[in-house]
């Protein structure tokens, strides 16, 4: 029976049926008071899932495009900055920032681990001079299920010249991430994690501190020159087409988020991240991810000794209708990866587990049935 796949992937994620109605539609023009006022709404209550007074910007892009905008917006050519990699997407980051010419320091963590707050703050006191423009982080590094500890880092940078910026295109939504109080400079995220929106929309927040770098900065941008983006939004307006359908699908899926209430979407992660990590455990199965850090967002599994996982992913996807996701980069082949994030709940995730027990045993892996879900539900009978 024809039937849709079940993606417990880190992104996309599952659309709510109310967000496909909103954007089932007929499109209207975005130069028009109707548009105006979904804008409207739709801006105040960005800056609410982002914790922020400061204005919030909406480009039609997925999240790297955000990425690659806040740094063409706040640096000039030879700038220096200070990544923190754990992952492929702190790595990404590395590329932009070398790819524009900036002048690049790295401190990465083995894959599997977080950044320690300790590290960035001895390599800032070591760069006497404040060379460094910027700091540079992932909050949830999804190639690797594991969360940076944001609110430490950012009290490394208070009352330091350096500005915070943060890829949250996976935690945004989905995770604790108080922008202004843990004084993050920049947050950039994506429209299809934890927003519960299509792929197409990235977002940027900056503080007044990022705005006064932008305004400085010599890097070449045009479609993703922030101020064009800004100047508009005084006016609730868009300085080129915006994407109209998905900004119409994310108002929807803002308010409910905001009906259920941050906290409560966050709990429930949480819950989700804890039935899935004591699963994996009682399936007899290896977290990747050190304990303290592991991720509310997505859970890595290390592949048992001689058990292609790919081929377990095979059968989960074309036997079950399930999508779960592999290792990037070169964790590739060696971890499992299953999202808990957006529109999931305890019965998509019971599914997931039944159908990677069903597909383990499959293989070969000596599971004994059951005995994951039955962890998991020990758990979510709490409720989620
Ligand atoms: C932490 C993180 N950063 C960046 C990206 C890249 O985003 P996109 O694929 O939307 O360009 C992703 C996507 O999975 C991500 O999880």
């Amino acid at each position: 029976m024809e039937r849709d796949k079940l993606l417990m992937t880190p992104g996309p994620t599952m659309i709510p049926p109310k967000v496909l109605q909103a954007m089932s539609r007929q499109i209207i023009h975005h130069r028009t008071k109707e548009f105006q006022a979904i804008f409207t709404e739709f801006n105040t209550k960005l800056k609410t899932v982002f914790d922020t007074k400061n204005d919030v910007l909406t480009f039609a892009s997925s999240g790297t495009g955000a990425m690659e905008a806040s740094v063409a917006n706040l640096f000039s050519p030879g700038d220096k900055v200070l990544v923190g990699t754990i992952g492929v997407f702190g790595d990404r980051y590395v590329k932009i920032a070398k790819a524009y010419g900036l002048d690049v320091d790295v401190i990465s963590m083995p894959w599997g681990q977080a950044l320690d707050p300790e590290d960035i703050k001895k390599h800032l006191e070591e760069d006497v001079d404040n060379k460094i423009k910027a700091v540079i982080v992932t909050h949830n590094e999804t190639s690797t299920g594991v969360t940076n500890d944001l609110e430490a880092i950012g009290q490394v940078l208070k009352g330091r010249p350096q500005l915070l910026v943060v890829d949250a295109i996976s935690s945004l939504g989905g995770i604790p991430l108080k922008t202004d109080e843990w004084g993050i400079d920049v947050v950039v995220t994506g429209s299809q994690k934890a927003l519960m929106v299509p792929p197409g929309l990235s977002f940027a927040s900056l503080s007044d501190r990022a705005w006064d770098a932008v305004k400085q900065s010599k890097l070449p941008k045009f479609y993703f020159d922030f101020l064009a983006y800004r100047e508009k939004l005084n006016d609730n307006d868009t300085p080129y087409t915006p994407a109209v359908t998905l900004i119409i699908g994310t108002n929807v899926a803002l308010d409910m988020i905001l009906d259920d209430g941050l906290d409560k979407v966050y709990a429930r992660n949480r819950r989700l991240a804890e039935a899935t990590r004591a699963a994996a455990k009682a399936m007899g199965l290896e977290l990747f991810a050190e304990p303290t850090h592991a991720s509310d967002i997505i859970t890595s599994i290390k592949g048992p000794e001689g058990i292609d996982v790919e081929k377990v992913r095979k059968i989960m996807n074309t036997k079950y209708d399930i999508m779960i996701t592999g290792g990037q980069g070169k964790l590739k082949g060696q971890i499992l990866r299953i999202g808990h994030v957006g529109y999931v709940d305890q019965f998509d995730l019971l599914k997931t587990l039944t159908g990677l027990e069903y597909s383990l045993a499959e293989v070969g892996y000596p599971v004994q049935i059951g005995s994951g879900v039955t962890a998991a539900e020990k758990i979510l009978k709490e409720g989620v």
